[in-house]
């Protein structure tokens, strides 16, 4: 299958990125030196219609789709990876309720996330469930018409600032994953409140943080799916969120590379451009081309994803493809942001530059949604299972 962007697709790379010129690469020393959450950011993108590029019309959205997600966070992070979770964090905890949401829940919910009225985050990992997702402790007791949240939820992107987290806990311990379920939690629940917020090596001014719940009640009608769906729908989420990861990668990778390329043309050493050695010559084409490539596998999948039920594509296709893209773009990142710096010298490594911080981000996204070391694990397995 080949891709091709449309002209639609093609025009919002343009208006995104210069967006992410004018506004966005100004602040991004600033929100990596301050850690603050960059509000008046997040009220651009909504009112650009950025947060909503996921959601289908019906409930609010754009219905630009996943390949969009992926232009707009790929843009936004070119110039602060930072400012590009905004968007990728909002898909991730508005997916759950795209995928598993009644119409009732759709509507109540999804217009508001799509329009960055409302923030919202997912919650899944704690402190002893990480790659392994599917031991997560956290307790959900039905009582009457709610069901009472226990437990501790860590490393939530947006922790202390979404309005409504999608929360991963457990219906029934006795089933192990298949007990697990998921819930819509609003922040104002009685029993909700956060705890640490982490200081963090990179992604900085995108908050990270603790969620605890004592007998939080959540009304049985935020039940996400049946009892018992809820491993499934994490799973499916970050089928389909894995490549936005990617995407940001790639934008990490590519405005790394960006800027060293520019910096070797007017850095003079030995009387002429460092650009003019062939030595840092081949390593800049290395880099462009990992780049280049990662970019392509990304598009693929999202489009891949984007038209799976129309193609009838398995569950082994679609995770295979999401892993790889971020896999693949995430490992990049990391390799041309290291010798980017390295392009740079001993001004690379200074807080002036801002290469430093470019490596910083791109280091977690070999780390969140799922390790490399879990993604080769879940592409080795559809090579090895039978379809299901
Ligand atoms: N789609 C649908 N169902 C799936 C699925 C998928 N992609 N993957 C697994 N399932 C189903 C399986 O079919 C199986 O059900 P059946 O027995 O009925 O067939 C069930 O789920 C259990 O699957 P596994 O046996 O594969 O489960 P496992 O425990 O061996 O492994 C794992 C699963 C792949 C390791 C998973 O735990 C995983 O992805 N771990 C990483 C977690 C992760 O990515 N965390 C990131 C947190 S979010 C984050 O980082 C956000 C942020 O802050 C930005």
């Amino acid at each position: 299958m080949v891709y091709q962007l449309t002209e639609e697709l093609e025009m919002l790379r343009q208006v995104v990125r210069r967006m992410a010129e004018e506004k966005v690469a100004p602040r991004a020393a600033a929100i990596d030196e301050e850690d603050a959450y960059p509000w008046d950011l997040k009220e651009l993108f909504a009112a650009q219609g950025l947060l909503g590029a996921g959601v289908p019309e019906e409930y609010g959205g754009t219905g630009q789709g996943l390949p969009a997600v992926c232009l707009i966070v790929e843009e936004i992070a070119r110039v602060s990876a930072s400012a590009s979770l905004i968007v990728a964090a909002q898909e991730l905890g508005l997916m759950p309720i795209l995928l598993a949401g009644t119409e009732e829940q759709k509507k109540k919910y999804l217009p508001g996330l799509a329009s960055g009225e409302r923030i919202c985050a997912f919650a899944l990992t704690e402190p002893n469930a990480g790659s392994d997702a599917g031991s997560i402790r956290t307790r959900a007791r039905r009582e009457g018409d709610v069901y009472l949240l226990s437990g501790q939820k860590c490393f939530i992107t947006n922790g202390g600032i979404a309005d409504v987290y999608t929360v991963f806990a457990s219906t029934d311990p006795g089933r192990g994953l298949k007990g697990l379920s998921a819930f819509i939690v609003e922040k104002d629940y009685p029993g909700f409140t956060v705890g640490k917020k982490e200081r963090k090596m990179g992604v900085r001014g995108s908050p990270t943080a603790e969620l605890i719940f004592e007998d939080c009640p959540v009304p049985a009608a935020n039940l996400l799916g049946k009892e018992g769906d809820g491993f499934k729908i994490a799973m499916m989420t970050l089928d389909r969120t894995r490549p936005v990861i990617g995407a940001q990668a790639v934008g990490i990778a590519q405005g790394a590379l960006d800027y060293a390329v520019n910096y070797t043309r007017e850095r003079v050493q030995f009387g002429r451009p460092i650009a003019s050695f062939q030595g840092l010559q081949f390593m800049m084409a290395d880099m462009a081309t990992r780049v280049e490539a990662a970019r392509q596998l990304v598009y693929r999948a999202a489009f891949f994803i984007e038209d799976a039920a129309t193609r009838g594509a398995s569950t082994g296709e679609i995770s295979r493809l999401s892993s790889m893209s971020k896999l693949f773009a995430s490992d990049v990142a990391m390799q041309v942001t290291v010798d980017a710096v390295q392009l740079l010298g001993g001004y690379g490594y200074m807080r002036e530059y801002p290469l430093e911080r470019m490596m910083r981000d791109a280091k977690i996204t070999q780390i969140y949604e799922g390790t490399n070391q879990i993604q080769r694990l879940v592409i080795a397995r559809t090579l090895l299972e039978k379809e299901k």
